[in-house]
């Protein structure tokens, strides 16, 4: 798993593998800044984890190159970008084909990039959330696996919104890496395939059901315009 900053998503997928029946478990935490927080949760929860820092580098691709190394150390099969806060270059990406996903704090192809929820709210959206996706060279462009659609409020400020995302985010990321390491969707070109998922509802791919039973009637009521 890569890191940069807080680490509230890794806690979350941390916690997930911890669980007796999850599919996978968490070889590494790799950080590319020191001294943050999300280091500190991984080692409080017994995981390994190291610093690959930038500066240390001549380069972005031999930055790269050593986060592909630390992560082939670990045996790792598939990473988790969990607030990475840096885009790795193509040929990085292209070596992780497949297994590489993220999260960003929006329901992609909306609001790539940094500051979603300001955009959001400046948008007059009155639905946002969250996506989990397969990772590309381009910017938050990959092959959606998961979403969470949370409403947004009248009143809402930036961080009332984010910590209503952020609740849906820790319950999607666990989700779609359960798909995944299941082998219940991968990535088939520009798109996600998925199979075996014997409910047959979408539902169970586009919202967990906490999210989905946050949202009662009234609460719809006032979303819908
Ligand atoms: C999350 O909102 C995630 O979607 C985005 O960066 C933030 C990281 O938060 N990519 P945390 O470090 O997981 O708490």
């Amino acid at each position: 798993m890569l890191i940069s900053g807080r680490g509230s998503n890794m806690a979350a997928l941390i916690d997930a593998a911890a669980e007796r029946d999850f599919p996978a478990e968490i070889a590494v935490v790799l950080s590319d800044t020191p001294g943050v927080h999300g280091l500190a949760v991984a080692s409080a929860k017994g995981i390994p984890s190291s610093v690959v820092q930038r500066a240390d580098f001549a380069t972005k691709s031999a930055h790269d190159a050593a986060i592909d190394a630390a992560l082939r150390s670990f045996d790792v099969e598939l990473v988790a970008l969990a607030g990475y806060m840096r885009l790795l270059t193509a040929p990085c990406v292209d070596k992780w084909r497949g297994r590489m996903i993220n999260i960003h704090p929006a329901l992609l192809p909306l609001f790539k990039g940094l500051d979603t929820h300001r955009r959001a709210l400046e948008a007059g959206v009155r639905v946002h959330g969250c996506t989990v996706h397969f990772v590309t060279p381009d910017m938050d462009d990959g092959p959606i696996v998961a979403q969470a659609a949370v409403p947004v409020l009248v009143g809402d400020d930036e961080a009332a919104l984010a910590a209503r995302v952020l609740k849906a985010e820790h319950q999607l990321y666990p989700m779609a890496l359960r798909l995944i390491a299941e082998g219940k969707a991968r990535m088939d070109g520009g798109r996600v395939v998925f199979s075996g998922i014997s409910d047959g509802a979408s539902g169970s791919i586009s919202a967990p059901a906490p999210v989905a039973q946050d949202l009662d009637v009234e609460h719809l009521a006032r979303i819908t315009p």
